[in-house]
């Protein structure tokens, strides 16, 4: 009886979505031209890297292990993690760093962990929902402000209570555009407010050796805590919090998404440190990432009512979840792996095409994706 109740309102919340045109669906599709993965600099698909993995897994002594056969504090810890871990918090300027299993993972690591009950923590409105969701977890008072708006982000610090938490991503995720960081870290040393930078769509792709934007403007000593996922240009999985030696022993001891969960396998933690290895060696890719996003600003800045985007998340805005999903199809239908990014994911009327620029598109490829859009935006 229980039961029935509860599969009649999970039916009910799926046929309302079904009717907003929002429900969500697994797909495969893999035969079109990737322009919608986080694949941004290829090495996901990268045979070059994919053997590099192949050796070190092949030479590595603890291979009988197929997973780590526990959490990090019981029988999961392993030199490996170690040897990245002194590797990560070089690369990214900190004295150290901490591996999670995803960014989901990482940032309600920090956010749940943190702030504390008495605090604020003052986050951006276009936060990704993991961001939010690890604020929920927190037990300190929690405010959104403008996106990107540092006046309404002051006024906010001058109505806080307790230690303020800001917390920004480097790249939006939905939008492509950057966070003003040395204005932020301005405001944070002025008001002593803890600044948290997520840069999961800048790793790899900014800073030397694939370090971020904070290091590329030299932030980081202004900004404490960074949060670093792999999942993205990086091309394989995982995400590291990097900050003080006291964050890091805080986090091991504090933090429940670190301490309640499987140690990721020997495997994921060679493919990151291999991953980054192949970043420190290539350092065109870097310059092919800008190339491309430089490419597809110029054929569309006078055609297509979008704004520019310096990273390689371009999008256009076509309101409405039935428009957005209808000039994604004619794009799928022209060859392009394009997604519509729907509401409730944005908010409703702000419902956009979200396309990824990779080193691996071809100039022909943008060429014809821009004509295609031109048509599909007169179409909309
Ligand atoms: C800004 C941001 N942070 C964190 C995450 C989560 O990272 P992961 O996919 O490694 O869980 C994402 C994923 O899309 C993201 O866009």
């Amino acid at each position: 009886m229980h039961t029935d109740i509860s599969k009649i309102r999970w039916q009910d919340a799926l046929n309302k979505r079904n009717q907003e045109k929002s429900l969500r669906e697994l797909k495969i599709t893999n035969v079109l031209t990737d322009f919608s993965s986080n694949d941004y600099l290829g090495l996901a698909r990268n045979t070059e890297l994919h053997n590099s993995v192949k050796v070190v897994y092949d030479e590595a002594t603890l291979k009988n292990k197929l997973g780590s056969t526990g959490s990090r504090l019981i029988t999961g810890n392993n030199k490996y993690f170690e040897q990245i871990e002194s590797y990560l918090a070089q690369v990214h300027q900190s004295e150290a760093a901490l591996l999670f299993n995803s960014g989901y993972v990482a940032n309600l690591g920090v956010f749940s962990t943190l702030p504390q009950r008495g605090d604020t923590i003052l986050f951006d409105e276009l936060s990704h929902a993991c961001i939010k969701d690890g604020i929920r977890l927190s037990q300190a008072d929690r405010f959104p402000f403008l996106h990107n708006n540092l006046e309404s982000l002051e006024k906010k610090i001058k109505k806080a209570k307790g230690q303020v938490y800001i917390a920004v991503e480097s790249v939006y995720s939905m939008d492509g555009d950057f966070a003003p960081l040395k204005e932020l870290a301005a405001l944070s040393n002025k008001y002593n407010a803890i600044l948290i930078v997520d840069e999961a769509h800048s790793t790899g792709i900014f800073g030397k050796n694939g370090s971020g934007l904070v290091c590329e403007l030299s932030l980081e000593d202004q900004i404490p805590i960074r949060i670093h996922t792999f999942g993205k240009a990086m091309g394989c999985h995982g995400a590291v919090v990097v900050g003080s030696q006291v964050l890091k022993d805080y986090l091991v001891n504090f933090a429940r998404p670190f301490i309640f969960t499987t140690a990721m396998s020997l495997h994921s933690v060679l493919s990151i440190h291999e991953a980054y290895k192949f970043i420190s060696q290539n350092h065109h890719l870097q310059c092919d990432i800008k190339n491309r996003v430089h490419k597809f600003n110029n054929l569309n800045s006078s055609s297509l009512s979008k704004a520019i985007s310096h990273s390689p998340i371009q999008i256009i805005i076509i309101p409405g979840n039935e428009e957005v999903r209808k000039s994604a199809i004619l794009l799928q239908n022209n060859g392009f792996d394009i997604r519509p990014i729907l509401s409730p994911t944005v908010k409703k009327g702000s419902e956009r095409l979200r396309i990824c620029l990779h080193t691996f598109n071809s100039d022909e490829e943008i060429d014809k994706l821009c004509k295609s859009l031109m048509l599909t935006s007169s179409l909309a």
